[in-house]
């Protein structure tokens, strides 16, 4: 796994999609660039998703609120007083750690020895096995989970009771070890804030505290009426926005899954209160359709529905996927109640309702919402295209077999030789191209090494123009995963194309 994750961050690199940032100082920690192949898959994540929520969707719009937002805006959201992580020191390491991280890597360990008992039985017992009743009834995997129940319940009570001694014991108890030196010797755990904060104004005595947004949603909720308004919106609508989130993360080396400067795409649904459980699952089932829409394969996908809540959560799930590092969360789907725009209202002083013209009466919106991380869905549609064939051959090639529609080029365009006119008809073709698709001319090396070349950097067409071209007007398009090669009119290549990467 280790080795999988090592070959994902230097393919990244290498194909020019990711780099550390600051390279020539050195880097800085969990601070990453996106190159001119990431920006573009980026890129089309981002509109892969707001071309399914926004525009897919007659009763949700978008907006794109600032990063700065006013300080009393923490306050009432409850991120000055509450966003914490607990962190625990080794003494003798000096390594810091999110104390929850590591028991939640510890109950990890005991969800994975309940899947292998699973799994020995499902090959044992074939087509008569019984999942939910050997779950229900197999003393070692009712006591994996049953342990598992019991420790993250200790560690909920602890953090929510501010208890933060019974989280150290329950450390100790459990035998948790520094996961590089092995070391068993920690110290306290302590809670620490994970906003940034930044100045407003020039001078010492006038300038304002304010913290770099940890959340997009905010700005969401403090423009809830304005969009209602203007928009004439009807409950239930959502507002969508995509953009940058800053977190003071300690914990963060898994690339660019952790990151302290992050991009989320979130979308708030408001709904009338009592309705909010059907607009939750109709969420729930939802953007696990989107994702499983990118074909990276269902069995890399899976619920973890929260038994602890947050405060203002009255339900809560994430769609975890199968990452080269195991199942971590993707997306979170929180069904908020009405606590962030009745906080807004307090704070604010300002009304924060829907006028119902039906019903003659107003109320505060309860919210539903999706939260993904963007970063977080490229490398899990980095990491899973990335694969190693063994060819008939007995060669390997390196593709990197991304869903086409997110691909950062579309097709190479390959004059055979460079000489007799092909390169010249091989930029004609690009000039027809190029008006709806990104696409790449490339001339260097022999077309097999070009080939590979396309297939590591994951575009899905070649396009090779040769002597008969001149001739008959027709090329090879050579496809990224099957390899196999077609020849095919000119005239009719921006149609086959766009068949395979159309949104
Ligand atoms: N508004 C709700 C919210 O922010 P969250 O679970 O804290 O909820 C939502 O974050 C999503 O944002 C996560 O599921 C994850 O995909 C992404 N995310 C959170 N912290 C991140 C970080 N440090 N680096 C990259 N992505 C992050």
């Amino acid at each position: 796994q280790d080795d999988i994750f090592k070959n994902v961050i230097s393919h990244a690199k290498e194909y020019g999609y990711i780099f550390p940032s600051s390279e020539i100082y050195d880097g800085l920690s969990a601070v990453y660039d996106y190159a001119q192949n990431g920006v573009e898959l980026k890129r089309n994540i981002r509109e892969y998703w707001w071309k399914f929520m926004v525009q897919m969707h007659e009763n949700i719009v978008g907006i794109d609120a600032s990063i700065f937002m006013h300080p009393t805006t923490w306050k009432a959201s409850g991120h000055v007083d509450a966003f914490n992580d607990p962190l625990i020191d080794n003494k003798d390491s000096k390594k810091r750690y999110r104390a929850d991280v590591l028991i939640e890597d510890y109950c990890e360990k005991l969800h994975q020895k309940a899947q292998k008992e699973i799994e020995k039985a499902k090959k044992r017992f074939g087509e008569s096995f019984d999942e939910e009743q050997f779950i229900n009834t197999n003393p070692r995997v009712v006591e994996y989970y049953s342990r598992k129940k019991e420790i993250m319940e200790r560690m909920a009570k602890g953090l929510d009771s501010g208890n933060l001694a019974d989280v150290k014991a329950l450390i100790e108890e459990l035998e948790i070890a520094d996961p590089e030196t092995g070391s068993k010797n920690w110290t306290e755990v302590r809670q620490f804030n994970l906003m940034f904060g930044t100045k407003l104004g020039a001078s010492a005595d006038s300038a304002m505290d304010l913290y770099l947004r940890p959340e997009t949603a905010q700005g969401i909720f403090v423009n809830f009426l304005n969009v209602q308004k203007t928009g004439r919106m009807k409950i239930p609508f959502g507002i969508a926005q995509t953009g940058k989130a800053f977190r003071n993360e300690i914990v963060a080396r898994q690339f660019i899954f952790r990151m302290r400067e992050f991009e989320q795409m979130e979308m708030q649904f408001f709904v009338k209160p009592g309705e909010e459980m059907k607009y939750y699952r109709y969420w729930k089932d939802n953007r696990l359709k989107w994702h499983l829409s990118l074909g990276l394969g269902e069995e890399n996908y899976r619920y973890h529905d929260h038994e602890k809540l947050a405060h203002y959560a009255n339900a809560a799930t994430d769609i975890e996927f199968n990452f080269p590092f195991g199942f971590k969360e993707l997306e979170g789907i929180h069904s908020r109640t009405d606590f962030d725009l009745k906080a807004h209202e307090k704070f604010s002083g300002k009304k924060l309702q829907f006028f119902d013209s039906e019903t003659n009466s107003s109320y505060v919106p309860y919210v539903v919402e999706t939260s993904v991380g963007l970063d977080r869905l490229f490398l899990a549609v980095f990491s899973k295209s990335l694969q190693e064939e063994i060819l008939e051959d007995g060669s390997t090639r390196t593709v990197l077999k991304l869903p086409a529609v997110l691909a950062p080029t579309k097709a190479t365009i390959l004059p055979l030789v460079k000489k007799d006119g092909l390169p010249e008809l091989a930029q004609e073709i690009i000039e027809e191209l190029k008006w709806d698709f990104n696409v790449a001319y490339d001339e260097k090396d022999a077309v097999g090494r070009r080939y590979r070349r396309a297939d590591a950097l994951g575009t899905p067409f070649c396009i090779t123009v040769d002597h008969q071209s001149l001739e008959d007007k027709t090329v090879t398009i050579r496809h990224r995963d099957s390899m196999k090669q077609d020849r095919v009119a000119i005239a009719d290549l921006s149609k086959i194309i766009d068949q395979e990467v159309a949104m």
